[in-house]
């Protein structure tokens, strides 16, 4: 049965929650342990909400939030990866394990492709990793193009894989 999915800013009373799906939805990632600045950088739901917005995917029903994106339109905030001035980028996207598989991906991906041309930006970029093939799969179906001069290392563990999308006129 098709589901209304509804995407939206987060409420604060509902940032617990959030955390806890970032933390299912990476920590069940096949051949990735889930740990360390990584981890408590995904759970600091509260943390990044100073300087980034964040959105959440809502069961139109239930009311139940299903999963949640993290849109950042400041290069200078501290959560931002490499990005220029005329870009929004999205982090930190994870989906309810229970839930994906439906278009919740694709739904918060789209709300920030929207806030992004609402912003007035050129582009709006991405960073993922060779393992996250959903998501990959998922960015590269919405257009998304891979941007190897915007690749960069975390935790000297981490390959990060740049991706950019045009969203200006
Ligand atoms: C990546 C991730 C967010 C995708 O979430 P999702 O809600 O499953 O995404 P979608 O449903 O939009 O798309 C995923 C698949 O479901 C399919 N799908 C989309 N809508 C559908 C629908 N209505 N019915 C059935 N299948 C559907 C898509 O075709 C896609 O399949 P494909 O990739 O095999 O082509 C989720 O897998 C996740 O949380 N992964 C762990 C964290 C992660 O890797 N995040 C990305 C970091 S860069």
């Amino acid at each position: 049965m098709a589901v209304s999915i509804e995407v939206r800013v987060a409420e604060v009373h509902e940032y617990d929650r959030v955390s806890e799906i970032m933390l299912t939805a990476y920590g069940t990632l096949p051949g990735f342990r889930l740990e360390g600045a990584y981890a408590e950088e995904l759970a600091d739901v509260a943390g990044r909400s100073a300087s980034t917005l964040q959105l959440v995917a809502v069961d139109g029903g239930t009311g139940a939030i299903l999963g949640a994106v993290t849109y950042l339109d400041d290069a200078a905030s501290p959560y931002a990866q490499p990005m220029r001035e005329d870009e929004a980028a999205l982090r930190m996207l994870g989906v309810d394990p229970a839930s994906q598989g439906r278009g919740v991906g694709a739904a918060l991906v789209q709300a920030c492709i929207d806030r992004a041309r609402q912003d007035g930006r050129a582009r709006l970029v991405l960073h993922t990793t060779e393992w996250m093939t959903a998501g990959r799969r998922l960015y590269e179906r919405l257009g998304f193009r891979r941007s190897p001069e915007r690749d960069s290392t975390v935790e000297d563990r981490i390959h990060l894989l740049g991706y950019v999308l045009e969203v200006g006129p």
